[in-house]
């Protein structure tokens, strides 16, 4: 899809980068040429995705991070710098969620979660982008965010309202930092089976009738596919793209139109009761 030198002596940091999305997209851009720093809290998932990586040729340097701590944040960046000199891209990916009703949710399982997606990708954009206009290089940041960023969601409060969050901060400072070249753009993905998503959002036995039921496209998304997105949001050529967030999801979100449950009938009779009720002349 991409020309083999497309990221070529970028330096792009993807938090969360060790497992499930991150390590797609981490691993998309070092293919494509980039130098990668992958961080994340837990080393012990780090450390065999950056082995992985290595083995195919690419340059990954891996720092344990907490980006709920602005400290951790900083030391993570610097070290960054410290090994290739200069920043290009960074992936806010690292996530928390799970499902709960809401009358049942703690402040702490609150608290977590906005800690975590909206003050971790707060800590992370802001670190960067002060970095970004020290270089005076420009730079691009890209946010995974979700589909329920602008419907809401039950369930998944503190999510949805952290998410939206990202959402606003990247179209915020779309604006305010073109300035600096730097464009921060968000993809909101719809369903794309990972480890950690599924087993904290998806009881089992749900994926096949989620299929049938709310994915135009009638199947989940493939890593590759967001990967490649990442990537071109990441190249120089998407360079007029900031503020925006692209959605990649089958059609999933769109399902909520008026008369789109006529599509999950047989279409031959959904056409007959349309002949039905057509006024005759
Ligand atoms: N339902 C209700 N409350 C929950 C919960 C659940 N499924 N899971 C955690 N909580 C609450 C805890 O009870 C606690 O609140 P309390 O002190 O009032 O009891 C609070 O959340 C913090 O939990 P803790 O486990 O201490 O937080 P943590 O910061 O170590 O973990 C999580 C953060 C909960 C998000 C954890 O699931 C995690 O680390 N996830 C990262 C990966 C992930 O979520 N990936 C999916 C992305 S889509």
């Amino acid at each position: 899809m991409f020309q083999n030198d497309l990221l070529k002596g970028k330096t792009i940091i993807v938090t969360g980068g060790g497992t499930g999305l991150g390590k797609a997209m981490a691993t998309r851009c070092a293919q494509l040429g980039a130098q990668l720093v992958l961080t994340s809290r837990d080393l012990g998932h780090l450390e065999p995705t950056a082995e992985e990586m290595r083995k195919q040729g690419a340059d990954v340097l891996t720092v344990p991070c907490d980006v709920r701590q602005p400290e951790s944040v900083e030391a993570m960046v610097a070290k960054a710098i410290e090994r290739f000199g200069k920043l290009d891209g960074l992936v806010n990916n690292a996530a928390g969620n799970f499902l709960c009703p809401s009358e049942k949710l703690s402040y702490n399982g609150f608290n977590s979660i906005v800690q975590i997606v909206l003050y971790g990708a707060f800590n992370c954009t802001t670190t960067v982008g002060r970095q970004f206009i020290k270089q005076g290089t420009g730079g691009t940041i890209l946010s995974i965010c979700t589909t329920y960023a602008w419907t809401g969601s039950a369930y998944v409060l503190p999510s949805a309202v952290a998410k939206s969050g990202v959402l606003i901060m990247t179209r915020s400072l779309a604006v305010e930092w073109a300035r600096h070249k730097i464009r921060l753009n968000a993809i909101a993905p719809g369903p794309f089976p990972t480890e950690g998503a599924w087993s904290r959002l998806a009881p089992p036995g749900m994926g096949e009738e989620m299929i049938a039921k709310k994915i135009p496209a009638g199947r989940f998304g493939r890593h590759d596919e967001l990967a490649n997105l990442a990537a071109y949001l990441l190249a120089d050529g998407s360079g007029y793209i900031t503020g925006e967030c692209v959605t990649i999801d089958g059609g999933e979100w769109l399902m909520g139109g008026e008369f789109n449950e006529y599509t999950k009938h047989d279409p031959t009779a959904v056409a007959q009761m349309m002949e039905m009720m057509r006024p005759k002349k």
